[in-house]
């Protein structure tokens, strides 16, 4: 079978923000495609770029940054230079995004029924009863009880996990082509994560949608994603099937994140789990070593001989890393003495 023609290609993208002293380099030039029915989970620490690259591709970056890309194509069309009336047309129609806090997104003077009814009127022609049938329709999929009086509510009356809800069937209104989720479930607690999380994988499979879910925490993407792209200091620093990266993690970083994971049974109630000591840098100037040398255990002299390259080790899994693709050269001490050291 041929493969299927991914529904956005992304390559090359940088974004760049001028600060008072200097410019910012927060992406540095991000590879990402995602196909129809796939969901591609970005992973990485917090200031790693993550959210500057969904805003990238949904064409929301703060007016003040500066976006270059090689390619950024929706199902064929190409967006790099797409003025902003387009991507207004683009948004809520082919492409949607759900974040992290649904009241940034959503309006608190406004009921939930004549938000939903508005998205649908900007890109629709739709009568007012069809926008109220869809809209019960979109909060029934998304498992709201009393639907019909939801939609006469406000966004304040609504938990946090209903609010993403809501969130949810909003992003669905039009019938999307792509969902970016941006951290959708960082600020719900345990139980409601777990329901949302897979609500969205259900909506992701029936519907097959393409998914970008992204996220900080390693463990949420296991039974949710295909792929995993780990973003570091605004690069990709590993790619590849989500079986792969966590089966066989070829990046410290990304063995660092996996130290972070409670296991169930085996984790206990309080107890510290491995971390990586250290922050992720802010980023300027070119890179002329290994953006993570400082915090990696396995540090050593071709670390810091000039930029590491992305390259396949087998199958397209891919590593920015110069350690042998195998395990070896990596002493299983080395992150206990790191932690040690820095404690
Ligand atoms: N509007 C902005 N102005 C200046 N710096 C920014 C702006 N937005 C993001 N940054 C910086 O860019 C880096 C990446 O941010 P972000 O994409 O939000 O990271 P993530 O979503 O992975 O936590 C961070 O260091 C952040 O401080
Ligand atoms: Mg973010």
């Amino acid at each position: 079978m041929s493969m299927t023609a991914p529904i956005l290609e992304v390559t090359g993208l940088k974004v760049e923000i001028p600060v008072r002293d200097t410019v910012l380099r927060p992406v540095r030039g991000i590879d990402i495609s995602v196909a129809k029915g796939e969901t591609v989970a970005i992973v990485g620490e917090s200031g790693c770029g993550k959210s500057l690259t969904a805003l990238a591709i949904m064409g929301l970056l703060p007016r003040q940054a500066k976006l270059t890309s090689e390619r950024i194509d929706l199902n064929g069309e190409s967006l790099s230079e797409a003025s902003p009336r387009r991507w207004r047309k683009l948004r809520g129609d082919r492409i949607a995004m759900i974040f992290q806090d649904p009241m940034t997104a959503l309006d608190p003077c406004y009921r939930i029924g004549d938000q939903m009814a508005e998205i649908l009127k900007q890109h629709r022609k739709v009568s007012r009863s069809a926008a109220r049938e869809r809209s019960l329709e979109l909060l029934r999929k998304v498992g709201i009880p009393s639907p019909e009086e939801r939609l006469n509510q406000y966004p304040h009356q609504l938990s946090g996990g209903l609010r993403q809800r809501v969130m949810i069937a909003m992003a669905l209104l039009c019938e999307p082509e792509l969902i970016i989720a941006d951290e959708p479930t960082t600020a719900l607690d345990v139980t409601i994560q777990a329901q949302i999380l897979r609500l969205l994988r259900d909506i992701q499979r029936e519907t097959g949608i393409g998914l970008i879910l992204i996220t900080h925490d390693l463990g949420v993407v296991a039974g949710m994603a295909d792929r995993i792209v780990v973003m570091y200091g605004g690069e990709v620093v590993e790619a590849g099937t989500c079986d792969d990266v966590l089966a066989r993690p070829l990046h410290p970083y990304t063995e660092g994140l996996m130290r972070s994971i409670p296991v169930p049974g085996e984790t206990r109630r309080g107890e510290t789990l491995g971390f990586i000591p250290g922050v992720v840098p802010r980023q300027t100037g070119d890179l002329t070593r290994c953006g993570f040398l400082e915090r990696c255990p396995y540090a050593h002299a071709p670390c810091a001989e000039g930029p590491i390259a992305l390259r396949d080790a087998g199958d397209g899994h891919l590593m920015r890393c110069v350690l042998p693709a195998d395990g070896s050269g990596r002493d299983p001490e080395a992150w206990t003495r790191q932690s040690e050291a820095s404690s």
